[in-house]
Protein backbone atom coordinates (compact mmCIF):
# COMPACT_ATOMS: atom_id res chain seq x y z
CA UNK A 1 0.00 0.00 0.00
CA UNK A 2 1.28 3.44 -0.75
CA UNK A 3 2.03 5.43 2.45
CA UNK A 4 0.32 8.76 2.58
CA UNK A 5 3.11 9.83 5.33
CA UNK A 6 6.37 9.04 6.17
CA UNK A 7 8.20 9.95 9.14
CA UNK A 8 11.63 9.32 8.35
CA UNK A 9 15.36 10.05 9.99
CA UNK A 10 14.21 8.97 13.33
CA UNK A 11 15.36 7.00 16.64
CA UNK A 12 11.96 5.26 16.76
CA UNK A 13 11.31 3.62 20.05
CA UNK A 14 8.28 0.68 18.58
CA UNK A 15 7.34 -0.57 22.31
CA UNK A 16 6.47 -3.51 20.51
CA UNK A 17 5.72 -6.36 23.53
CA UNK A 18 8.30 -8.52 23.37
CA UNK A 19 10.94 -6.70 22.47
CA UNK A 20 13.40 -5.41 24.47
CA UNK A 21 15.50 -2.21 24.99
CA UNK A 22 12.47 -0.08 24.12
CA UNK A 23 11.94 -2.19 20.60
CA UNK A 24 14.52 0.54 19.55
CA UNK A 25 15.06 1.20 15.37
CA UNK A 26 17.70 3.60 15.39
CA UNK A 27 17.49 5.89 11.59
CA UNK A 28 14.29 4.11 11.34
CA UNK A 29 10.62 5.24 9.59
CA UNK A 30 7.24 4.81 9.84
CA UNK A 31 4.59 4.57 6.86
CA UNK A 32 1.08 5.63 7.69
CA UNK A 33 -1.92 5.34 5.43
CA UNK A 34 -5.40 5.99 6.08
CA UNK A 35 -4.30 6.81 9.57
CA UNK A 36 -2.88 3.49 10.36
CA UNK A 37 0.33 2.28 10.74
CA UNK A 38 1.23 0.38 7.80
CA UNK A 39 5.38 0.36 7.71
CA UNK A 40 8.27 0.17 10.48
CA UNK A 41 11.68 -0.35 9.94
CA UNK A 42 15.21 0.86 8.72
CA UNK A 43 14.91 3.94 6.56
CA UNK A 44 16.58 2.11 4.07
CA UNK A 45 13.89 -0.02 3.23
CA UNK A 46 10.75 2.24 3.71
CA UNK A 47 8.14 2.18 1.22
CA UNK A 48 8.45 5.06 -1.41
CA UNK A 49 5.48 7.15 -2.47
CA UNK A 50 4.12 9.07 0.50
CA UNK A 51 2.94 11.74 -0.63
CA UNK A 52 3.88 13.97 2.52
CA UNK A 53 7.48 13.12 4.35
CA UNK A 54 8.18 14.14 7.85
CA UNK A 55 11.83 14.20 8.88
CA UNK A 56 12.42 13.94 12.21
CA UNK A 57 16.18 14.77 11.84
CA UNK A 58 17.43 11.52 14.43
CA UNK A 59 15.05 12.96 16.96
CA UNK A 60 13.25 10.26 19.23
CA UNK A 61 9.86 9.00 18.01
CA UNK A 62 7.68 7.18 20.43
CA UNK A 63 3.81 5.76 20.62
CA UNK A 64 1.79 9.02 21.30
CA UNK A 65 1.60 8.64 25.34
CA UNK A 66 -1.30 7.36 27.24
CA UNK A 67 -2.37 9.17 30.12
CA UNK A 68 -4.86 5.96 31.47
CA UNK A 69 -5.86 8.15 35.04
CA UNK A 70 -6.73 11.52 35.38
CA UNK A 71 -9.38 14.02 36.96
CA UNK A 72 -8.54 16.77 34.61
CA UNK A 73 -12.38 18.84 34.72
CA UNK A 74 -12.94 20.27 37.92
CA UNK A 75 -14.08 24.12 39.07
CA UNK A 76 -11.91 25.89 41.37
CA UNK A 77 -8.24 25.14 42.93
CA UNK A 78 -7.06 23.63 46.28
CA UNK A 79 -4.08 26.09 46.59
CA UNK A 80 -4.84 26.89 50.02
CA UNK A 81 -4.91 23.40 50.96
CA UNK A 82 -1.84 22.57 49.83
CA UNK A 83 -0.78 25.17 52.05
CA UNK A 84 -2.87 23.72 55.17
CA UNK A 85 -0.99 20.30 54.78
CA UNK A 86 2.67 22.03 54.21
CA UNK A 87 1.35 23.31 57.74
CA UNK A 88 0.99 20.22 59.20
CA UNK A 89 -2.82 18.61 58.13
CA UNK A 90 -3.55 15.41 56.90
CA UNK A 91 -5.55 14.84 53.39
CA UNK A 92 -8.02 12.58 55.36
CA UNK A 93 -8.28 15.26 58.27
CA UNK A 94 -9.11 17.99 56.10
CA UNK A 95 -11.49 15.29 53.89
CA UNK A 96 -12.91 15.25 57.04
CA UNK A 97 -13.80 18.25 57.70
CA UNK A 98 -15.77 18.53 54.20
CA UNK A 99 -12.69 19.89 52.46
CA UNK A 100 -10.83 18.08 50.02
CA UNK A 101 -12.82 16.49 47.35
CA UNK A 102 -16.23 18.30 49.22
CA UNK A 103 -14.66 21.86 48.28
CA UNK A 104 -14.05 20.99 44.81
CA UNK A 105 -17.43 19.39 44.03
CA UNK A 106 -18.99 22.50 45.70
CA UNK A 107 -16.97 24.97 43.02
CA UNK A 108 -17.61 22.64 40.20
CA UNK A 109 -21.30 22.27 41.10
CA UNK A 110 -20.64 25.98 40.82
CA UNK A 111 -19.48 26.33 37.61
CA UNK A 112 -20.87 26.63 33.64
CA UNK A 113 -20.24 24.34 31.44
CA UNK A 114 -18.54 26.51 29.24
CA UNK A 115 -16.16 27.39 32.28
CA UNK A 116 -15.30 24.13 32.86
CA UNK A 117 -14.49 23.07 29.50
CA UNK A 118 -11.57 26.38 29.18
CA UNK A 119 -10.13 25.39 32.14
CA UNK A 120 -9.79 21.89 31.25
CA UNK A 121 -8.98 22.42 27.84
CA UNK A 122 -6.07 24.59 29.29
CA UNK A 123 -5.04 21.07 31.59
CA UNK A 124 -5.42 19.04 28.47
CA UNK A 125 -3.31 21.22 26.72
CA UNK A 126 -0.85 20.84 29.67
CA UNK A 127 -1.07 17.20 28.63
CA UNK A 128 -0.99 17.22 24.87
CA UNK A 129 1.92 19.26 24.05
CA UNK A 130 4.02 17.09 26.72
CA UNK A 131 3.52 14.41 24.79
CA UNK A 132 -0.47 12.62 25.56
CA UNK A 133 -2.21 11.54 22.73
CA UNK A 134 -4.87 9.47 24.59
CA UNK A 135 -6.14 11.11 27.96
CA UNK A 136 -8.52 9.36 30.29
CA UNK A 137 -10.77 12.09 32.57
CA UNK A 138 -13.20 11.07 35.14
CA UNK A 139 -16.27 12.49 36.78
CA UNK A 140 -16.24 12.62 40.27
CA UNK A 141 -16.78 16.29 41.57
CA UNK A 142 -20.32 16.25 40.77
CA UNK A 143 -21.98 14.05 42.63
CA UNK A 144 -25.41 14.81 41.47
CA UNK A 145 -26.91 13.51 38.34
CA UNK A 146 -26.86 16.66 36.48
CA UNK A 147 -23.36 17.96 37.05
CA UNK A 148 -21.81 14.49 36.97
CA UNK A 149 -23.76 14.32 33.15
CA UNK A 150 -22.26 18.07 32.51
CA UNK A 151 -18.74 16.68 33.56
CA UNK A 152 -19.19 14.76 30.98
CA UNK A 153 -20.67 16.52 28.59
CA UNK A 154 -17.60 18.64 29.07
CA UNK A 155 -15.30 15.91 28.48
CA UNK A 156 -16.99 15.24 25.43
CA UNK A 157 -16.41 18.62 23.84
CA UNK A 158 -13.17 18.02 24.83
CA UNK A 159 -12.73 15.29 22.87
CA UNK A 160 -13.96 17.20 20.04
CA UNK A 161 -10.87 19.85 20.21
CA UNK A 162 -8.95 16.78 19.18
CA UNK A 163 -6.24 17.57 20.74
CA UNK A 164 -5.38 14.39 22.03
CA UNK A 165 -8.66 11.28 22.17
CA UNK A 166 -10.21 11.52 25.25
CA UNK A 167 -12.27 8.50 26.90
CA UNK A 168 -14.57 9.24 29.28
CA UNK A 169 -15.20 7.27 32.93
CA UNK A 170 -17.66 7.93 35.41
CA UNK A 171 -16.63 8.55 38.53
CA UNK A 172 -19.65 9.23 40.36
CA UNK A 173 -18.47 7.10 43.68
CA UNK A 174 -15.96 9.52 44.47
CA UNK A 175 -17.32 10.46 47.90
CA UNK A 176 -20.59 10.56 49.02
CA UNK A 177 -21.45 13.68 48.86
CA UNK A 178 -22.63 15.73 52.01
CA UNK A 179 -26.68 16.21 51.45
CA UNK A 180 -26.08 12.32 51.67
CA UNK A 181 -23.79 11.28 54.87
CA UNK A 182 -26.64 10.10 57.05
CA UNK A 183 -27.91 8.16 54.39
CA UNK A 184 -25.19 6.60 51.97
CA UNK A 185 -27.31 3.64 50.63
CA UNK A 186 -29.31 6.02 48.72
CA UNK A 187 -26.27 8.15 46.67
CA UNK A 188 -25.38 4.48 46.18
CA UNK A 189 -29.23 3.74 44.73
CA UNK A 190 -28.71 7.43 42.91
CA UNK A 191 -25.93 6.07 41.48
CA UNK A 192 -26.86 2.60 40.36
CA UNK A 193 -30.55 3.57 39.26
CA UNK A 194 -30.02 6.72 37.41
CA UNK A 195 -26.56 8.28 36.92
CA UNK A 196 -24.85 4.73 35.72
CA UNK A 197 -28.11 4.40 32.84
CA UNK A 198 -27.95 8.00 31.87
CA UNK A 199 -24.20 7.87 31.61
CA UNK A 200 -24.51 4.62 28.96
CA UNK A 201 -23.38 5.85 25.63
CA UNK A 202 -21.61 8.70 27.21
CA UNK A 203 -18.87 6.93 29.88
CA UNK A 204 -16.51 4.36 28.55
CA UNK A 205 -16.28 3.24 32.35
CA UNK A 206 -17.26 3.48 35.60
CA UNK A 207 -14.59 3.98 38.70
CA UNK A 208 -15.13 3.34 42.40
CA UNK A 209 -13.12 5.19 45.37
CA UNK A 210 -13.17 2.34 47.10
CA UNK A 211 -11.63 3.16 51.00
CA UNK A 212 -12.89 4.27 54.59
CA UNK A 213 -13.33 8.11 53.40
CA UNK A 214 -15.19 7.35 50.46
CA UNK A 215 -16.77 3.60 49.49
CA UNK A 216 -16.96 -0.01 50.84
CA UNK A 217 -16.52 -3.03 49.47
CA UNK A 218 -19.94 -4.00 49.65
CA UNK A 219 -21.01 -0.70 47.99
CA UNK A 220 -18.43 -1.00 45.17
CA UNK A 221 -20.09 -4.45 44.89
CA UNK A 222 -23.34 -2.77 44.07
CA UNK A 223 -21.80 -0.25 42.06
CA UNK A 224 -19.65 -2.45 39.67
CA UNK A 225 -22.72 -4.97 39.42
CA UNK A 226 -24.93 -1.79 38.03
CA UNK A 227 -22.09 -0.66 35.37
CA UNK A 228 -21.49 -4.70 34.10
CA UNK A 229 -25.21 -5.20 34.04
CA UNK A 230 -25.30 -1.80 31.68
CA UNK A 231 -22.56 -3.00 29.55
CA UNK A 232 -19.80 -0.80 30.88
CA UNK A 233 -16.26 -1.65 31.29
CA UNK A 234 -15.20 -1.04 35.51
CA UNK A 235 -12.44 0.03 37.43
CA UNK A 236 -11.18 0.61 41.22
CA UNK A 237 -9.11 3.63 43.42
CA UNK A 238 -7.60 0.86 45.92
CA UNK A 239 -5.85 0.44 48.61
CA UNK A 240 -4.43 4.31 48.21
CA UNK A 241 -4.52 5.54 52.12
CA UNK A 242 -5.51 2.40 53.63
CA UNK A 243 -5.36 -1.15 53.21
CA UNK A 244 -8.80 -2.72 51.90
CA UNK A 245 -10.83 -5.02 49.60
CA UNK A 246 -10.63 -3.11 46.97
CA UNK A 247 -8.52 -5.18 44.53
CA UNK A 248 -10.53 -8.34 45.23
CA UNK A 249 -13.89 -6.90 44.87
CA UNK A 250 -12.51 -5.51 41.04
CA UNK A 251 -11.29 -8.49 40.11
CA UNK A 252 -14.62 -10.31 40.49
CA UNK A 253 -16.34 -8.08 38.30
CA UNK A 254 -13.20 -8.47 35.81
CA UNK A 255 -12.27 -4.75 36.30
CA UNK A 256 -9.98 -3.06 33.48
CA UNK A 257 -7.39 -1.81 36.44
CA UNK A 258 -6.59 -0.89 40.13
CA UNK A 259 -5.58 2.16 41.07
CA UNK A 260 -3.08 3.74 43.47
CA UNK A 261 -2.24 0.24 45.42
CA UNK A 262 0.25 1.55 47.91
CA UNK A 263 -1.33 -0.13 50.84
CA UNK A 264 -1.78 -3.77 48.28
CA UNK A 265 -0.42 -6.78 49.60
CA UNK A 266 0.44 -10.14 48.02
CA UNK A 267 -3.42 -11.45 48.09
CA UNK A 268 -4.37 -7.99 46.27
CA UNK A 269 -1.79 -8.38 43.57
CA UNK A 270 -2.39 -12.01 43.13
CA UNK A 271 -6.33 -11.29 42.53
CA UNK A 272 -4.71 -8.58 40.07
CA UNK A 273 -2.94 -11.14 38.49
CA UNK A 274 -5.33 -14.07 38.49
CA UNK A 275 -7.95 -11.69 36.66
CA UNK A 276 -5.40 -10.20 33.68
CA UNK A 277 -5.76 -6.62 35.60
CA UNK A 278 -3.52 -3.89 34.85
CA UNK A 279 -1.68 -1.91 38.03
CA UNK A 280 -2.13 1.41 37.51
CA UNK A 281 0.88 3.49 39.33
CA UNK A 282 0.49 7.44 40.36
CA UNK A 283 3.12 8.50 41.85
CA UNK A 284 1.95 12.16 41.82
CA UNK A 285 -0.43 11.24 44.29
CA UNK A 286 2.38 9.52 46.51
CA UNK A 287 4.65 12.42 46.00
CA UNK A 288 2.32 15.54 46.43
CA UNK A 289 1.29 13.64 49.94
CA UNK A 290 4.46 12.36 50.75
CA UNK A 291 3.28 8.82 51.43
CA UNK A 292 6.16 6.89 52.82
CA UNK A 293 4.97 3.59 51.39
CA UNK A 294 4.77 2.42 48.06
CA UNK A 295 2.94 0.38 45.78
CA UNK A 296 4.24 -3.51 46.10
CA UNK A 297 6.18 -2.61 42.77
CA UNK A 298 8.53 -6.01 43.14
CA UNK A 299 5.33 -8.16 43.87
CA UNK A 300 3.82 -7.11 41.06
CA UNK A 301 6.75 -7.80 38.85
CA UNK A 302 6.79 -11.33 40.47
CA UNK A 303 2.81 -12.07 39.74
CA UNK A 304 3.77 -10.99 35.94
CA UNK A 305 0.78 -7.74 36.51
CA UNK A 306 1.29 -5.23 34.09
CA UNK A 307 2.39 -1.64 35.23
CA UNK A 308 0.72 1.09 33.90
CA UNK A 309 2.01 5.12 34.57
CA UNK A 310 -0.52 8.02 34.97
CA UNK A 311 -0.35 11.34 35.94
CA UNK A 312 -3.51 11.02 38.36
CA UNK A 313 -4.37 14.63 37.66
CA UNK A 314 -6.41 16.17 39.81
CA UNK A 315 -6.46 19.13 41.88
CA UNK A 316 -6.52 17.66 45.54
CA UNK A 317 -3.36 14.96 45.37
CA UNK A 318 -1.78 15.50 41.94
CA UNK A 319 -1.33 19.23 40.26
CA UNK A 320 0.85 16.71 37.97
CA UNK A 321 0.51 17.62 34.20
CA UNK A 322 3.47 16.19 33.01
CA UNK A 323 3.55 12.96 31.49
CA UNK A 324 7.37 12.45 31.48
CA UNK A 325 7.33 13.51 34.65
CA UNK A 326 4.93 10.79 36.49
CA UNK A 327 7.50 8.28 34.68
CA UNK A 328 10.65 10.21 36.65
CA UNK A 329 8.66 9.98 39.97
CA UNK A 330 7.69 6.24 38.80
CA UNK A 331 11.21 5.72 38.98
CA UNK A 332 12.57 7.89 41.66
CA UNK A 333 9.60 7.26 43.70
CA UNK A 334 8.67 3.82 43.31
CA UNK A 335 11.55 1.82 41.82
CA UNK A 336 10.55 1.06 37.88
CA UNK A 337 13.07 1.08 35.35
CA UNK A 338 12.79 3.94 33.03
CA UNK A 339 12.20 1.61 30.07
CA UNK A 340 9.26 0.24 32.66
CA UNK A 341 8.16 3.83 33.03
CA UNK A 342 7.62 4.58 29.42
CA UNK A 343 6.05 0.58 28.76
CA UNK A 344 3.63 2.31 31.12
CA UNK A 345 2.64 5.34 30.02
CA UNK A 346 2.19 3.64 26.36
CA UNK A 347 1.90 0.12 25.84
CA UNK A 348 -0.05 -0.60 29.42
CA UNK A 349 -1.81 2.96 29.61
CA UNK A 350 -3.58 1.66 26.40
CA UNK A 351 -4.33 -1.95 28.16
CA UNK A 352 -5.59 0.05 31.24
CA UNK A 353 -7.96 1.32 29.61
CA UNK A 354 -9.24 -1.64 27.23
CA UNK A 355 -7.56 0.10 23.77
CA UNK A 356 -5.43 -2.67 21.99
CA UNK A 357 -5.40 -0.34 18.97
CA UNK A 358 -2.19 1.93 20.55
CA UNK A 359 0.48 2.23 22.69
CA UNK A 360 2.92 0.61 20.09
CA UNK A 361 4.29 1.39 17.04
CA UNK A 362 3.45 -1.58 14.73
CA UNK A 363 1.84 -1.98 11.90
CA UNK A 364 -2.21 -1.65 12.26
CA UNK A 365 -2.14 0.45 14.89
CA UNK A 366 -3.44 3.64 14.99
CA UNK A 367 -0.81 6.27 13.65
CA UNK A 368 -0.96 8.51 17.49
CA UNK A 369 3.21 9.23 18.00
CA UNK A 370 4.96 12.36 19.85
CA UNK A 371 8.37 13.61 18.58
CA UNK A 372 11.16 14.28 21.11
CA UNK A 373 14.33 16.18 21.04
CA UNK A 374 16.53 14.13 22.69
CA UNK A 375 19.30 11.49 22.17
CA UNK A 376 17.50 8.47 23.23
CA UNK A 377 14.03 7.23 25.15
CA UNK A 378 16.17 6.80 28.45
CA UNK A 379 15.95 10.57 28.64
CA UNK A 380 12.42 10.90 29.35
CA UNK A 381 12.05 9.74 32.28
CA UNK A 382 15.76 11.43 33.17
CA UNK A 383 14.33 15.14 33.02
CA UNK A 384 11.75 16.67 35.31
CA UNK A 385 9.97 19.64 33.80
CA UNK A 386 11.70 20.28 30.33
CA UNK A 387 9.99 20.77 27.22
CA UNK A 388 11.10 18.06 25.45
CA UNK A 389 8.12 16.91 22.80
CA UNK A 390 8.44 18.86 19.92
CA UNK A 391 4.92 17.17 18.50
CA UNK A 392 2.53 14.62 18.27
CA UNK A 393 0.06 13.41 15.69
CA UNK A 394 -3.07 12.25 16.18
CA UNK A 395 -3.98 9.23 13.45
CA UNK A 396 -0.75 10.64 11.29
CA UNK A 397 -2.54 14.31 11.80
CA UNK A 398 -0.24 16.64 13.53
CA UNK A 399 -2.15 18.10 16.75
CA UNK A 400 -1.74 21.90 16.44
CA UNK A 401 0.18 23.87 19.25
CA UNK A 402 -1.09 26.66 20.70
CA UNK A 403 2.35 29.07 19.77
CA UNK A 404 0.23 27.61 16.26
CA UNK A 405 -3.23 28.46 16.75
CA UNK A 406 -4.53 25.56 17.58
CA UNK A 407 -7.43 25.35 19.52
O1 LIG B 1 -6.84 9.93 42.56
N1 LIG B 1 -8.30 9.13 45.30
C1 LIG B 1 -9.23 9.78 44.97
N2 LIG B 1 -9.27 10.67 44.01
C2 LIG B 1 -8.18 11.50 43.61
C3 LIG B 1 -8.07 12.68 44.49
C4 LIG B 1 -9.05 13.68 44.15
C5 LIG B 1 -9.01 14.93 44.98
O2 LIG B 1 -8.42 15.02 46.07
O3 LIG B 1 -9.65 15.86 44.47
C6 LIG B 1 -6.90 10.70 43.49
O4 LIG B 1 -5.95 10.84 44.27
FE1 LIG C 1 -7.40 9.30 40.88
Amino acid sequence: MTPEVLFTNATVATMAAGSSAYGLIRNGSVSVAGGVIVDVGPSSSAPSGASQVVDLGGRLLTPGLVDCHTHLVFGGDRVAEFEDRLAGATYEEIARRGGGIASTVEATRAADADTLLASARRRLRWLAEAGATTVEVKTGYGLDLATELRMLDVTDRLAGAAIADVRATLLAAHIVPSEYREDRDSYVDLICDEIIPAAVGRADSVDVFCETIAFSAAETRRIFAAARSRGLAVKVHADQLSPGEGCHVAAEFGALSADHLEHADETAVAALAASGMVAVLLPGASSFLDERVRPPVDLLRRHGVPMAVATDLNPGTAPLASPTGAMHLACTRFGLTPEEALVGMTRVGAQALGLADRGVIAPGKRADLAAWDVEGPGDLAYWLGAPLCTGTWLGGVPVGRERDGGS
